[in-house]
């Protein structure tokens, strides 16, 4: 018998569904046993999209951010799981983030970006800063800067979004999905 790590039991929502929509609202400290467990699951879950046993038998699709409101909880937070070397990977739980400053220059995902919610192909060009500092409070309300650059701050940023109720798709020109190319650097 093959022994596979048990999926956490979330529910992502599809980008059809209005919740999308919301303004998550800002969280306040101590966090309930609740929002604790479903960020673990979260990251749980995002790490193993990633990995290939477990994206393969589960068959899912990898991805590096979950807002939770993607999982219907309009509250502040989202969490990023980055493979920083094989099998390993950097957690960020990020909760009431604030922008402190931001890079002039703008990068894309030169393959597109892909989110979870949104379960179909879309090419075309999503303007990010390359670099930027957030403010926000970790799990247990401390306060704490972080800068990020590159994927990681295309990550960020996409996820930032979901705060506001912004898909992705939202920032694609249907009729010239390649606008403004050349203003910006692919990654
Ligand atoms: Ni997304």
């Amino acid at each position: 018998m093959i022994r596979v790590r048990k999926l956490p039991d979330i529910k992502i929502l599809d980008e059809k569904d209005k919740r999308l929509r919301l303004i998550s609202k800002e969280v306040t400290f101590p966090l309930s046993k609740e929002d604790k467990k479903n960020i673990q699951d979260m990251c749980d879950y995002l790490e193993m999209s990633q990995v290939e046993e477990t994206q393969e038998f589960y068959d899912l699709r990898a991805g590096m951010g979950l807002a939770y409101i993607q999982i219907g909880i309009p509250k502040r937070i989202f969490v990023v799981v980055d493979e920083v070397e094989e099998g390993k990977f950097d957690r960020y739980v990020i909760i009431n983030p604030k922008i402190k400053s931001s890079s002039e220059e703008m990068i894309y995902v030169g393959e597109g970006e892909g989110c979870l919610s949104v379960n179909r192909d879309v090419e075309g060009i999503v303007p990010r800063h390359a670099r930027m500092t957030i403010e926000a409070y970790d799990e247990n309300g401390k306060k704490f800067d972080i800068r990020v650059r590159e994927d990681l701050a295309v990550a960020f940023q996409h996820e930032m979004d979901h705060l506001d109720g912004i898909l992705f798709t939202d920032k694609i020109d249907p009729k010239n999905p390649f606008k403004n190319k050349e203003f910006m650097r692919e990654l």
